[in-house]
């Protein structure tokens, strides 16, 4: 079986030695990788190049918020590196200016709605005045106007998500488990059956695999399930 490019492996991992021992384990069976923070705190770009060169697609979750000018400078430099996504904060003049610095490139933004970390009391607190939900969905509309490529959005928001952009906006789902496997700590999960039919164009699955004893396996067992959508 061949790698199914609607899934996305998070890099999820201390050190790029480990990150690329990962990769190398998963061989052909994985053909986009997402590269995060922790990553990006250590030698983050260069595994993204190196990845770039073994023909793999690479997702950059490094959720710029910055003014405008700094935004817009850091996504034109990254657009160079050939990777494909990048996450940014869905204010408006955030994805505004990713987008502007990425014209012309290959690169897509995808703005991240609410953090799913988030609770309405958490916004509340904040000082913003909508609940989650009703957040999430001016964002979506947000993003779409500002020219973004997609949106993260967990299983639950993936169908608003998929309405409201249309047949060709991203929707990146994390949050999905297959039902053979540890919830951790995604309290609201979906298979990765589940998660595509509700809209989502990709899934970010991480310690599903790379947790299992037999991480190429596993990924084809996803893999074989998301072949049901
Ligand atoms: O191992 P697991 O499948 O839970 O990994 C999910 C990945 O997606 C992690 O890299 C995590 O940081 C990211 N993520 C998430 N939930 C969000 C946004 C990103 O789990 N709402």
């Amino acid at each position: 079986m061949r790698a199914d490019p609607r899934l996305i492996l998070p890099l999820d991992r201390p050190t790029v030695d480990e990150a690329r021992a990962l990769t190398a384990a998963l061989g052909d069976t994985i053909s986009f990788y997402k590269v995060g923070l922790e990553l990006f705190a250590t030698d983050g770009m260069a595994l993204a190049r190196e990845l770039k060169a073994q023909g793999k697609q690479v997702f950059l979750d490094w959720k710029l918020h910055d003014i405008g000018a700094t935004v817009e400078r850091a996504a034109g430099a990254l657009a160079s590196s050939g990777c494909d996504l990048l996450t940014v904060h869905a204010e408006p003049q955030v994805m505004a200016a990713a987008v502007r610095g990425c014209a012309g490139s290959g690169l897509k933004i995808l703005a991240v709605t609410v953090l799913t970390s988030l609770t309405d009391a958490d916004l509340a607190q904040i000082g913003y005045a909508e609940d989650a939900r009703t957040l999430v969905e001016r964002r979506i509309r947000q993003a779409v106007d500002a020219g973004c490529g997609g949106v993260v959005a967990s299983p639950l928001e993936a169908a608003l998500a998929r309405t409201i952009g249309g047949p060709d906006f991203l929707v990146v789902t994390p949050g999905v488990r297959p039902d053979w496997s540890a919830k951790n700590d995604q309290a609201r999960a979906a298979t990765p059956l589940d998660a595509l039919k509700a809209g989502a164009s990709h899934l970010v699955c991480g310690r599903p695999i790379t947790a299992a004893a037999d991480p190429q396996a596993a990924a084809l067992r996803v893999i074989a399930e998301m072949a049901g959508a």
